[in-house]
């Protein structure tokens, strides 16, 4: 495993950019989340992690506005956004990836930055933008190319393209890793600490666990919907309760 990447000083000092206090989250009678609270600060990566059906996915679409809570209070930069729709939350510096990524498959990877970008630029100045974003996510040279002719590892790094257009604040990335071949693996491992050492919160789900808890400067572990551990990683991964939870579970 390797060691986790040491939060800058001035993050770790820093007022949380994003809170969640107490989110419960019931569908009929089954309460999916259960009192959860967090936070993150600018350039800390958060990692969600917890056996299948704990409730992560549905945390974190109470988190970005796509389930409203039963319960609790969601809070970006001090402001109350618990009520905010996705596209709000969008405008206040928000975004999220799909586990399922899609793209609009008959636009080229070019136009499909563009729809993100023309949040907040138009015309000349959005292109720009969608220009840089490739460049950074490495589909520079891909630009003309229809979006359903990627593989799947360009399929990601055009996800995570289209949501750095809308100029996050707070990343949300849902399983960005999973499936793809190491090689792939460690060019978005290394992306995504780039992006929280330029100062972006990043919450992520991911299952492979030698790699959320090598990039990730706090865990929060669920089970059953509850809160089970939460540390840093060292901390979460020697839990016996973690532990007790993934056993018999693979490490992919
Ligand atoms: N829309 C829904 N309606 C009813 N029950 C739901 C709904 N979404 C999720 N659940 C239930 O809530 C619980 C938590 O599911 P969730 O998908 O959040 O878990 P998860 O931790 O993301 O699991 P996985 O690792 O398999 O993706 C499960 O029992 C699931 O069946
Ligand atoms: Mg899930």
């Amino acid at each position: 495993m390797t060691a986790p990447a040491i939060l800058s000083k001035s993050a770790s000092n820093a007022a949380p950019l994003f809170e969640a206090r107490n989110i419960t989250v019931t569908f009929g009678g089954l309460t999916a989340v259960k009192d959860i609270s967090l936070a993150v600060r600018p350039g800390e990566i958060l990692g969600l992690i917890g056996p299948n059906g704990a409730g992560k996915t549905t945390l974190f679409n109470a988190l970005t506005g796509f389930v409203t809570p039963s319960s609790g209070q969601v809070m970006l930069a001090g402001r109350d956004i618990t009520k905010l729709p996705p596209q709000a939350r969008a405008r206040l510096g928000m975004a999220r990836t799909f586990q399922v990524e899609r793209p609009f498959e008959d636009l080229s990877v070019l136009e499909n930055v563009l729809v993100a970008a023309f949040l907040h630029h138009s015309g000349r100045q959005a292109e720009n933008r969608a220009y840089a974003v490739l460049e950074r996510v490495g589909l520079s040279d891909r630009a003309t190319q229809p979006a359903a002719e990627l593989n799947l590892a360009r399929r990601r790094r055009l996800e995570l393209a289209k949501v750095l257009a809308l100029e996050p604040k707070l990343l949300f990335l849902d399983e960005s890793i999973a499936g793809l071949n190491p090689p792939a693996q460690a060019e978005m491992v290394g992306l995504i600490r780039e992006l929280a050492d330029s100062g972006l919160g990043i919450v992520m789900v991911e299952h492979i666990m030698h790699v959320i808890m090598g990039l990730s400067h706090h865990i929060i572990c669920m089970a059953f919907g509850e809160l089970l551990a939460e540390g840093d990683p060292e901390t979460v991964a020697h839990h016996p309760d973690v532990i007790r939870a993934y056993l018999g579970e693979d490490d992919d």
